[in-house]
């Protein structure tokens, strides 16, 4: 499956670097909701599931993790360790992170509101869907 990057543009200065997220900009949806994961324990995986029409960016704003992304055709691996570049997560897109870091902070922006029913949780019924 192809991998869909978003490349952030980091104005940086002598005193840093700033990233912005702008909906329709570089985040292509409008953004509903934002969420982040930190403090996530060695060895833990999460994720496990796929949504229906949700579309969401994942940015490790810090530290690093991995992902399994996976069409229901092919599974990709990837590692996300910049802050500096997004990662899209289309609908019916199975996916599973991993490997975090210990001072991960991996934030996701979503086009929706939490919304259970939106979920597919169960990798079956994925595949049955694809
Ligand atoms: P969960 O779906 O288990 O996370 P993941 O699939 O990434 O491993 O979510 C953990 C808890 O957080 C669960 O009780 C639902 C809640 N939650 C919200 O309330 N709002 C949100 O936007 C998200 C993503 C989760």
């Amino acid at each position: 499956m192809k991998i869909e990057y978003i490349p952030l543009q980091v104005h940086g200065d002598e005193r840093g670097s700033l990233i912005a997220l702008e909906e329709t900009k570089n985040i292509p949806f409008n953004i509903k909701r934002i969420y982040y994961m930190f403090n996530t324990q060695q060895g833990i995986r999460r994720g496990f599931h796929a949504h229906k029409e949700l579309i969401q960016v994942a940015i490790s704003v810090k530290g690093s993790c991995k992902f399994l992304l996976d069409d229901g055709i092919d599974k990709v691996n990837i590692t996300l360790d910049d802050p500096a570049l997004g990662v899209l997560i289309n609908p019916m897109v199975w996916h599973e992170m991993y490997e975090y870091s210990e001072d991960c902070v991996l934030m996701v922006i979503a086009s929706d509101s939490y919304d259970e029913s939106d979920y597919i949780r169960n990798y079956e019924d994925f595949i049955k869907l694809v």
